[in-house]
């Protein structure tokens, strides 16, 4: 199972990539945990990318390409995988055809979700992540046993930093201007699955799974 999944920033691309890769048992290969781990690691690609990640705007290619695609030749992704916020420019589908042909596979589905821009701002103005383990939760949604401290791990809980209203706000023009031709071109393709975001987590699962499971 190969999926990519798309959709504007807090449309629940990494809640729902989770699910999926719980059900399908492959892994969730997420390009903004790549990036994010190398920030916290202060990594070369970490310290460059952090400017772009502050002020909402995409990492240049040359930073998230190669880190994308040295991620898909690990061996656990030699059964499938769950791409979650790649890619998000034509530039990026061309590269990572390269690499899928290199790999001798294809993507099965792409699924985009949508949600209203209001519904994006009450979702992100309400994430809370662990520091320790990425875990991700909503103050109202989705909320901790415990507030502010991670089920799983005990850590403690943060908002990202790009998760500001007026990041949030730069983080959906940059989704228009540059992933929304992405989305039209997979759309004339034929590969597209387009999926309501807007519900409980396990209904939206659902609906993926069906649109997904058509095509197979
Ligand atoms: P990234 O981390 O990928 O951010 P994003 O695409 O903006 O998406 P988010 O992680 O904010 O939201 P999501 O759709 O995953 O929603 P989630 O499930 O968490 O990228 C961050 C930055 O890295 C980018 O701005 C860019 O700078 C850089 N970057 C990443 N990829 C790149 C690339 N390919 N090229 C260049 N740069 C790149 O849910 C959000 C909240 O809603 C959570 O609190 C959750 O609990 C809640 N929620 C989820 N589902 C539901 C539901 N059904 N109902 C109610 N609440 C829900």
């Amino acid at each position: 199972m190969r999926v990519i999944l798309m959709g504007p920033p807090g449309s629940g691309k990494g809640t729902q990539a989770k699910l999926l890769s719980q059900r399908f048992g492959v892994p969730h290969v997420s390009s903004g945990d790549l990036l994010r781990s190398a920030v916290r690691r202060k990594s070369p690609m970490g310290v460059q990318a952090k400017k772009y990640m502050d002020r909402g705007e995409l990492v240049p290619d040359d930073i998230i390409l190669g880190a994308v695609e040295e991620r898909l030749r690990e061996s656990d992704c030699a059964r499938g995988f769950i791409l979650d916020g790649y890619p998000r420019t034509l530039a990026q589908d061309g590269a990572l055809s390269a690499t899928l042909a290199r790999m001798q596979t294809r993507i099965d589905s792409v699924v985009s979700l949508s949600v209203s821009r209001e519904e994006v701002v009450k979702r992100l103005s309400g994430r809370r992540t662990c520091r320790e383990c990425g875990a991700s939760y909503h103050i109202i949604f989705d909320p901790p046993r415990n507030p502010g401290i991670c089920n799983q791990c005990n850590g403690e809980l943060f908002q990202r930093d790009d998760d500001q209203e007026d990041t949030v706000m730069a983080r959906l023009e940059v989704y228009e201007r540059n992933t929304a031709p992405l989305v039209a071109a997979y759309r004339q393709s034929g590969l597209l699955c387009e999926v309501d975001g807007v519900g409980g987590q396990e209904q939206v699962l659902e609906r993926i799974l069906s649109r997904v499971q058509q095509r197979e």
